[in-house]
């Protein structure tokens, strides 16, 4: 059995295949899907999702592409939407500086990430970051703002010596489709010195489609490419990666709700 614990199937790519998409994810041996939202309008569909499809579960917050979505009464709105059954992350939030070179408007992503950060203390979830050309100032963040907290920088992409240091927070390392392709450059360094607790699987569908899809719209399905890739630079067999990521992804989402 296989999780994805990261996707976004309220994206309009699948509005007209949801349920099969997630038989398909079923019948490859994909028992259990976390889906994520990105605005608040997002994060309520994900939960609406959830309700619907057995295996299917929910994280909720405003990704840092969406800033202008975040005004004072969000958190306090997140928190409504997060007491929903089957939410049990915050996330994604955290820092895109790919997308957002003004300062000033990264400061505020900063500030809404902390906030979010606060608001999963306040509630008791883990929490789900995205950390996009960010790495140092997310893992400052994690490192000041974060006790408490448990989590996963999803879709990893920074240095084997950032990965340690969020080793030692105790987070994990979301492992996605780039690990298939052949310029996947530092990440197969950092999964093969990757402690076997510390790594989680994801696809991030419908993006980052992994070989041989690549190019393709995503899908939870897919996330046993990245297993079988994530066994084969690690040497070890599948069903050795299936269950320690599936223990890991259990344990730090599944474990406190449902
Ligand atoms: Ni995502």
């Amino acid at each position: 059995m296989f999780i994805d614990t990261h996707c976004h199937l309220e994206d309009e790519n699948f509005s007209d295949d949801r349920a099969e998409v997630l038989s398909r994810a079923k019948i490859a041996g994909v028992e259990k899907v976390i889906n994520f939202g990105s605005t608040l309008k997002s994060s309520i569909a994900v939960t609406e999702l959830a309700k619907n499809f057995s295996g299917l579960y929910a994280g909720v917050g405003i990704h840092p592409e969406e800033i202008d979505d975040f005004d004072e009464k969000t958190c306090s709105r997140l928190a409504e939407v997060a007491a929903r059954e089957k939410v049990v992350a915050i996330g994604e939030i955290g820092l895109d500086y790919h997308w957002e070179k003004d300062s000033g408007r990264r400061l505020i992503q900063q500030k809404i990430f902390i906030e979010q950060l606060d608001l999963a203390r306040q509630l008791n979830l883990p929490v789900c970051v995205h950390d996009r050309e960010a790495h140092g100032d997310t893992l400052k963040i994690l490192q000041s703002e974060a006790h408490g907290l448990r989590g996963v920088l999803h879709c990893y992409s920074g240095s084997l010596e950032t990965a340690r240091e969020v080793w030692k927070l105790g987070w994990f390392i979301g492992v996605d489709g780039p690990l298939t392709f052949k310029n996947s450059a530092k990440l197969p360094e950092v999964v093969k010195a990757a402690p076997r607790d510390m790594i989680l699987i994801e696809t991030d569908a419908p993006y980052l489609a992994p070989t041989p899809y690549r190019g393709k719209r995503n899908e939870p399905a897919y996330v046993v490419e990245v297993a079988k890739k994530l066994a084969d630079v690690r040497g070890e067999t599948l069903e050795e990666v299936a269950a320690y990521t599936t223990a890991n992804a259990e344990e730090l989402y599944l474990g406190t709700r449902n």
